[in-house]
């Protein structure tokens, strides 16, 4: 089976943690991609969803699946969301598509998170994916150093030769170097430092179960 294919696999079985007349947080990124087509199918038997990235939002809409804003909704029954690396404890690394600020509201907002990826994903310990960090702009060069600090070299991920803008009109740091054995206290740290907007350690917005795409099928991990 062909990643894309893995891929397709896990975000048709997210459809089974969708109950009828669910509010749905939906991800981004390209195995989310897969849930939100197989997602169009029951568009008809959900109360609607919040998108946690403009490419996801223009996806759904396309689909003629409602979007409904954040700040309009109490609480969301399901997450659905891909990830960069998870580990056994289902904590992830998550920004390889810069939505990392959104996803973590999204994510919190939720009373479930579930994961969809394919067992490439799947890691003992997370920090081998540089650690995408979204950083206001002013703050950027000293973070770097900060994360330096620590043993991490912090690159500004850019897009077309330009610092990549998210959707928040902020920029990414991308980390590499770091071996995140506390992903807890990782985040926690991290995530007080001025100047930094999200850290994408999901560790206190982990996800309670894990679809794995694996070539003998989908492998379910409950944490
Ligand atoms: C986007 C994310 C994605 O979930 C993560 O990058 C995985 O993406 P893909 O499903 O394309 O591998 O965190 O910000």
């Amino acid at each position: 089976m062909t990643q894309d294919e893995l891929k397709a696999l896990v975000g048709q079985a997210a459809l089974q943690h969708v109950a009828p007349g669910d509010l749905v947080g939906v991800g981004t990124g390209s195995t989310v991609n897969k849930f939100i087509d197989a997602l169009a199918t029951i568009k008809d038997r959900i109360a609607g969803t919040v998108s946690s990235s403009e490419a996801s939002t223009a996806r759904l809409r396309s689909l003629g699946i409602p979007v409904l804003e954040a700040s309009a909704v109490e609480e969301l029954a399901v997450y659905i969301d891909g990830a960069d690396e998870i580990d056994g404890r289902g904590y992830m690394i998550k920004g390889g598509g810069a939505a990392l600020t959104r996803e973590k509201i999204v994510a919190a907002q939720s009373r479930r998170f579930v994961c969809i990826a394919d067992e490439s994903k799947l890691v003992a310990t997370l920090g081998a994916f540089p650690l995408p960090v979204e950083v206001i702009p002013m703050a950027a060069t000293r973070l770097q150093r900060q994360f330096a600090r620590m043993g991490g070299q912090a690159r500004l991920r850019l897009k077309d030769g330009v610092p990549l803008v998210t959707d928040n009109g902020q920029h990414i740091l991308d980390v590499t170097g770091l071996q995140i054995a506390d992903p807890l206290g990782f985040e926690s740290e991290v995530n007080q430092w001025p100047g930094v907007v999200t850290v994408g350690v999901f560790a206190h917005q982990k996800a309670q179960v894990c679809l794995l795409g694996t070539p003998s099928g989908v492998r379910t991990l409950t944490f």
